[in-house]
């Protein structure tokens, strides 16, 4: 390896033991309620097929090259976000600022994604108690409408998911976390299947499948583009630290760029099988695909509704969704963790202590973004949007752009390609040749007319 630090490795710092548990733990930080929950909805307010080619073009070209870096800057640093670039970065130059975007980008998606768990772990109990099975739009909207709208639950449930998260991430992410996705994912997945085969037989259900999978084009805004290229950011969990801070975790011998790829696919196809999923139920009950936000929690019971014993496997969905939101959620969590651990030599227990505080604390304003506050507005948006929109759309892509250029002008080919043949050891000259321009002139450059485009500075 032509990194080595002599650093002491941190004591609590966890490491993944197996290839297998590499990759479920990566493909736990992708895989929750991006592709459960956001994707099906952007896909829905944004024309459906023709956002998701735009979406797969931005996983290939930007998405998996970004991961690819992340995960290698990562290893070879074995350090937390912004220890990793410091350590990599020229003496002086101030590139360790991506990491610490990443912090701030950690604390802003908890905000928001934690009170979208708390949904989830509501509506396990709405489930339990059977109220919401129901095809009719107004029991299920209502039902939705008077979960957000009261700050009482709201908060409470988001305090419950902290304490959960916060209480894995102690446990230790290797056992605790790793162990409990590898054998709950694949339920989830039969689970998907399960409602996605209900889904589309439903009588009219072909409209929601052409929906999902017939592109029109007339449909592409620059705003699309935008929308598709952070959402690729955030389904990856990429361009803003958590991929460095688990590739310090990776083995030596881990082939980075298999991992990568085999997890972005994987991630794809749990995506479109939550479209598959949701979409047809939307045109067979009369739903409004842009319904944003709320899509999840008004079609899925219908569809559950529409099944026998509904009710039990609306249950069991929604706890398997919970899951794998933790999932992601300890991979936000753990990139200030590492940080204050590193930088301030503070135990595991007061790193975790104190980000899970700080999020609950920013993650309130997001919590009573429907109720208290929803008439605050800031640029237009209401707190749970703003966290959403700047760190899917601005601050991802930025990282990812400071990443992409970092790796290949500033460290150059010759690290990369000693970093991810890991050391030679594996053969894999063409791949690292393509990654290697592509992160130097391709991605860069699309990332930057993207994000120039959406946000309307040029036109
Ligand atoms: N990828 C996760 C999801 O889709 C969210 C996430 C974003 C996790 C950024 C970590 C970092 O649910």
């Amino acid at each position: 390896m032509s990194i080595e630090t002599s650093e002491k490795p941190v004591v609590n710092r966890a490491k993944f033991a197996t290839g297998l548990g590499v990759l479920t733990a990566t493909l736990g930080s992708a895989v929750g309620l991006g592709n459960i929950w956001k994707f099906p909805y952007l896909a829905g307010s944004n024309g459906g097929a023709a956002f998701l080619l735009v979406y797969i073009v931005c996983m290939l070209l930007i998405g998996i090259p970004v991961m690819i870096s992340e995960l290698t800057m990562g290893r070879a640093a074995r350090s937390n976000a912004i220890a990793t670039m410091q350590k990599l970065a020229p003496k002086k130059q101030p590139w360790w600022l991506i990491g610490a975007a990443g912090v701030i980008s950690a604390f802003l998606i908890m905000a928001f994604y934690s009170e979208v768990a708390a949904w989830v772990f509501a509506y396990i109990f709405k489930a339990i108690q059977g109220g919401i099975l129901s095809t009719d739009p107004e029991v299920t909207t209502g039902a939705f409408n008077g979960l957000v709208t009261n700050p009482g639950s709201s908060l409470i449930w988001q305090w419950i998911d902290l304490a959960v998260v916060g209480f894995i991430i102690l446990l230790g992410v290797n056992k605790g976390i790793e162990g409990a996705t590898k054998r709950l994912m694949p339920i989830l997945l039969a689970l998907l299947i399960l409602v996605g085969v209900r889904s589309i037989t439903l009588p009219g259900a072909g409209e929601g499948l052409e929906f999902l999978f017939k592109p029109d084009f007339s449909k592409l805004t620059a705003a699309t583009f935008l929308v598709a290229m952070g959402l690729a950011f955030f389904k990856l969990s990429v361009g803003m630290g958590t991929m460095i801070t688990y590739g310090s975790y990776f083995r030596d011998d881990q082939d980075i760029p298999g991992t990568a790829i085999r997890v972005a696919f994987s991630d794809l196809a749990v995506s479109l099988l939550a479209g598959i999923a949701i979409f047809p139920a939307v045109f067979a009950f009369g739903y409004e695909p842009n319904s944003g936000p709320s899509l999840l929690f008004l079609t899925i019971p219908s569809v559950f509704a529409s099944m026998p014993l509904g009710n039990f496997f609306m249950v069991i969905f929604f706890l398997l969704t919970a899951i794998a939101s933790i999932g992601a959620q300890i991979s936000l969590v753990e990139v200030p963790v590492a940080f204050l651990e590193e930088k301030f030599n503070m135990s595991r227990k007061m790193a975790t202590l104190t980000t899970i505080i700080g999020i609950a604390l920013f993650g309130s304003l997001a919590a009573l973004s429907s109720s208290t506050l929803a008439d605050v507005k800031v640029f237009g948006m209401t707190f749970f949007d703003l966290f959403d929109y700047t760190t899917s759309n601005i601050l991802l892509p930025l990282g990812g752009l400071f990443i992409a250029i970092f790796i290949s002008w500033v460290w150059g080919y010759k690290k990369i390609e000693n970093a991810i043949s890991n050391n030679g050891s594996l053969s894999n000259q063409r791949v690292i040749k393509i990654l290697y321009w592509s992160l130097l002139v391709v991605t860069p450059i699309l990332i930057t007319i993207v994000l120039l485009n959406g946000l309307k500075i040029i036109q």
